[in-house]
């Protein structure tokens, strides 16, 4: 794959070379994201930042990511606070914010306009989430968490074995990691969830034609035995048809300390792509497991200010110079030794 000046559109872009240059970048941006040093490797260059559903850490860490390069953020929050409201179609959009911007990231309700935003684009653009379908950024820092915490382990990611819980059917993070992970050689996926959420056939038997094992359970304790990797999902209630249908299912599946204990490995790994449901009818990820040290939560969103740094490095062709634009941070900063 060549980075330089490429859409990210869609996990099925990546290659495991692609992925292991991605993260070798990434691995460089540390010391940035940490406030060791500082770099300008990127002043001077515009970020559209493009928001037309709520986010809190994909928004924040894409423009962090492109403000600790050296690089400006402009951003639209709100489809409402866009001229898309006043029927402005997406082309024109992408027409005419391409002409203030060196990259755009964006975020969308419906499935595929991301790609039809860029594909009227002058410039990259980074899909932030297009609805239930794709959240490619997202799968590339769960991968990156996830490969640090088998590696920690003494592990690698071939044949591991991952557990996927919760709304598999419009969890887009959950559809891209799927597809990602099946890069990899003989992994063994546990698909947990309700009954009527369950993850689209066609992924499935994309899965299995590749070789994986997949087995898909409509109970959370069965699903989560024997694993390396637990990876818990949100109800999409945004994505349900009405409120009553996501009634339904809210609080169904609940991982607490207790039912890790019981039904997990000791050294199985935490995951969500956040963020929780944390009121108290839903909670699928329980405030008891903060003292787990198998909670890597907070790892994955540190780790995604580090790949969207590498995406960007990598797009907008600044990777080897990144260093060479290095400067001493001068103010006092506890980041640096905050550990999570
Ligand atoms: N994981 C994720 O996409 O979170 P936000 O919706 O807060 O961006």
């Amino acid at each position: 794959m060549d980075f330089v000046g490429s859409h990210i559109l869609s996990v099925d872009q990546f290659g495991r070379e692609d992925v292991e240059r991605l993260f070798a970048v990434a691995d460089d941006m540390r010391i940035y994201a940490d406030r060791a040093r500082i770099t300008r490797v990127l002043q001077g260059a515009i970020l559209s930042n493009m928001f037309f559903e709520p986010s809190t850490r994909t928004r924040i860490s894409f423009g962090c990511a492109f403000n600790l390069l050296g690089g400006d953020v402009r951003e639209t929050t709100e489809l409402k606070a866009s001229s898309l409201a006043k029927g402005e179609s997406l082309y024109d959009t992408a027409r005419v914010l391409s002409g203030y911007s060196d990259i755009i990231v964006m975020r969308h309700p419906e499935a595929g306009s991301v790609a039809e935003f860029a594909a009227a684009s002058r410039v990259p653009v980074i899909n932030a989430g297009d609805g239930p379908n794709e959240h490619p950024s997202q799968a590339l820092l769960d991968l990156y968490t996830i490969l640090k915490e088998m590696e920690s382990r003494g592990r690698g990611i071939d044949g591991l074995r991952i557990a996927l819980v919760g709304d598999l059917k419009y969890g887009r993070a959950v559809h891209s990691l799927c597809k990602l992970l099946g890069m990899y050689d003989n992994i063994h996926y546990k698909l947990t969830s309700p009954i009527g959420l369950g993850a689209p056939a066609e992924m499935i038997e994309g899965l299995k034609a590749r070789g994986h094992e997949v087995r898909e359970y409509d109970q959370l304790e069965p699903g989560i035995h024997n694993v390396d990797i637990l990876y818990v999902t949100r109800t999409q209630e945004e994505r349900f048809p009405t409120q009553e249908d996501a009634d339904r299912y809210r609080g169904l599946f609940r991982l607490n300390n207790a039912i890790y204990t019981e039904n997990c490995e000791p050294n199985t790994v935490i995951m969500h792509p956040l963020p929780r449901d944390s009121r108290t009818e839903a909670r699928e990820l329980d405030d008891d497991l903060f003292q787990n040290p198998n909670l890597a939560i907070f790892r994955q969103t540190d780790n995604g200010v580090l790949i969207r740094m590498a995406l960007f490095a990598l797009v907008l062709d600044v990777a080897q110079n990144v260093h060479n634009h290095a400067q001493p941070v001068t103010w006092y900063t506890a980041r640096r030794f905050t550990k999570v």
